[in-house]
């Protein structure tokens, strides 16, 4: 499936970085590579540019836009680590970092990744696939306890221990395999007047 993904407040991102030619740039969530283009356009051959990205296609399809650019450094890490992979690379400072956080289009489209739950799909979510930890192992394996704190905090949401029993109470018969498994479990956790129609 191709990279597609429309660049969010593109404008005001390059604005707000107000960019010297000259400059470094780190684009800590670089996807498909929307505003690092823009970033890349405005550098001169002095200017360098770091892209990060945790998931090895969203790397692929930013060095494909990229091609063009001679001056941009690939990086497959969280960008949490950006302290040490600054270090790496012998930087000692930057001009402009930009975070465009969460999932990109192509994750949530491609069913493959686990992430949508329209349909039947293997329960994934890594959006670093060389990472062995997935949404099926933790629902599967985790504590009733620590589910709920995990549907509580990350997702913020209000019926998470009931949730999270009833995650416990069928994984007691069967494997949670799928993100329809999953949706099921959801829906019978929340009163049906909570209902919300979604279209992810
Ligand atoms: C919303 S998309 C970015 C799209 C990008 N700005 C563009 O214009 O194409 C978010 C990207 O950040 C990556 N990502 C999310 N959390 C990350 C993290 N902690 N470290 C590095 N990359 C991360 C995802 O894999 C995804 O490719």
């Amino acid at each position: 499936m191709e990279f597609k993904h429309q660049p969010v407040m593109l404008k005001e991102c390059i604005q707000g970085l107000q960019i010297k030619s000259h400059g470094i740039y780190v684009d800590g969530t670089l996807g498909g590579a929307g505003h690092s283009k823009s970033i890349a356009e405005k550098l001169s051959k002095k200017g360098l540019l770091i892209g990060i990205d945790r998931d090895k296609e969203a790397l692929k399809a930013a060095k494909e836009t990229l091609k063009d650019f001679e001056n941009v450094k690939y990086v497959h890490d969280n960008h949490d680590n950006i302290k040490h992979i600054l270090e790496d690379l012998e930087i000692e400072g930057v001009d402009g970092i930009l975070l465009d956080l969460g999932v990109s289009s192509y994750q949530l489209d491609e069913r493959n990744r686990g992430f949508s739950y329209l349909g039947e799909n293997i329960l994934d979510m890594r959006m670093d696939q060389t990472q062995s930890l997935t949404a099926k192992k933790v629902v599967n394996e985790y504590s009733e306890k620590k589910l709920a704190k995990i549907i509580y905090e990350y997702g913020e949401e209000r019926f998470s221990k009931r949730i999270a029993r009833n995650i416990c109470e069928y994984r007691k018969t069967k494997t949670i395999e799928t993100t329809k498994q999953l949706v099921e479990i959801i829906e019978k956790s929340i009163p049906r007047a909570k209902h919300e129609r979604t279209s992810c």
